[in-house]
């Protein structure tokens, strides 16, 4: 990259951090759902959400000169096909990850302090919204099993549907706040489904998701204590930000019948980051990875494999516990691959 191409690339950078951090705003401020009603001055916006004008009209000088509103003769719009990344109930909507984004400022010094002095970030130091990062995954993954889990993911694995329908007994691992067991548990009702996570709230509130499902319970327990015998396990991006990956893999290798499937969706990069230059959502994942799945493993002595462990090192460490059929699929999201792993 050129000099002035490489300082214009600084100036975009910056503009994505700030903009990010006022689209949070936006959000808890109620401006997006206020502007979704159509458009409106400065002062009008500013009556809808019940908030000081002089603020709503500098933020909006931030969101249409970034792109996210237009302006039109005094009027500012959020056009609808951009309200359908920032509000509303489908796997489009991008808001849970923004937030999530903005959430992280809140630990650089203990992460600063980490580089110099080793150790990490505990999962508790994130502060409310990020507490139970299971329940925010859970916010970002719910509209995607939705729409997506029974067709996109299962029905990418020949069979899988068919021996579902037919009833199996079902593990899902770091089951989160449950959406992938409920929406599992209503479309496989000869099916049987259990989630375990080691996060208590979580699990209450996968409790609350899966109510009256006859066919869906929880646990809260450490997978790398998994015991019992199950058909089918399943790993919806709980695996990398294990302590001690290799142990659970062992273990849900030993949870499994010789005819049993582990069906683990994680990130779909090369372990090799020289790979992974030119993949648009590559930077994004390392700096997640950084931010939370490496240092809170770090805090508790724990592998540190991050979520850009990669596919190499992930069909490594499954052949090790003892998958020695390993098929890496495509997902309905790009920067995941689904795992289709046999004994
Ligand atoms: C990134 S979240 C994914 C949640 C869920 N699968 C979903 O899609 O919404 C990872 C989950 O793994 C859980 N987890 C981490 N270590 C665990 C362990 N040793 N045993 C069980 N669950 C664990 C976390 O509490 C968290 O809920």
């Amino acid at each position: 990259m050129e000099e002035k191409d490489f300082a214009a690339h600084l100036t975009a950078t910056m503009t994505g951090s700030a903009l990010t951090m006022l689209i949070g705003v936006g959000h808890r401020t109620g401006l997006f759902e206020a502007a979704a009603e159509g458009p409106a001055t400065s002062s009008e916006l500013a009556d809808r959400a019940g908030l000081r004008e002089r603020y709503v009209r500098e933020w909006l000088g931030a969101m249409v000169t970034g792109g996210i509103f237009t302006l039109d003769a005094g009027a500012y719009t959020l056009p609808p096909e951009h309200a359908k990344f920032l509000l509303g109930e489908t796997s489009a909507n991008l808001m849970p990850s923004l937030l999530t984004l903005s959430a992280f400022t809140g630990i650089l010094p203990d992460l600063e302090r980490s580089f110099a002095e080793g150790g990490g970030v505990p999962r508790s130091a994130y502060g409310p919204y990020l507490e139970t990062l299971g329940a925010k995954t859970g916010d970002s993954w719910k509209h995607v099993y939705r729409e997506h889990l029974v067709d996109g993911f299962f029905g990418a694995v020949p069979g899988l549907k068919q021996r579902l329908t037919a009833g199996a007994r079902v593990l899902d691992l770091g089951c989160g706040t449950g959406n992938a067991v409920a929406v599992a548990a209503r479309a496989f009702p000869a099916s049987t489904f259990t989630g375990l996570d080691i996060n208590a709230n979580v699990v209450e509130q996968a409790r609350e998701t899966a109510k009256g499902l006859p066919n869906a319970e929880f646990a809260v327990g450490d997978a790398a204590e998994l015991a019992g015998e199950f058909d089918v396990i399943t790993a919806f991006d709980a695996v990398h930000d294990q302590d001690r990956p290799d142990v659970v893999l062992r273990r849900i290798r030993g949870a499994l019948p010789d005819d049993g499937l582990f069906f683990m969706v994680d990130t779909n990069f090369s372990s090799d980051v020289a790979k992974n230059v030119g993949n648009p959502l590559a930077a994004l994942c390392y700096s997640i990875s950084l931010m939370y799945c490496t240092t809170t493993s770090l805090a508790e002595g724990g592998a540190a494999l991050g979520a850009m462990w990669g596919t190499e090192t992930a069909r490594e460490m499954l052949a090790d516990a003892g998958f020695r059929h390993v098929d890496v699929l495509d997902s309905p999201r790009p920067q995941n691959c689904i795992y289709a792993c046999r004994p």
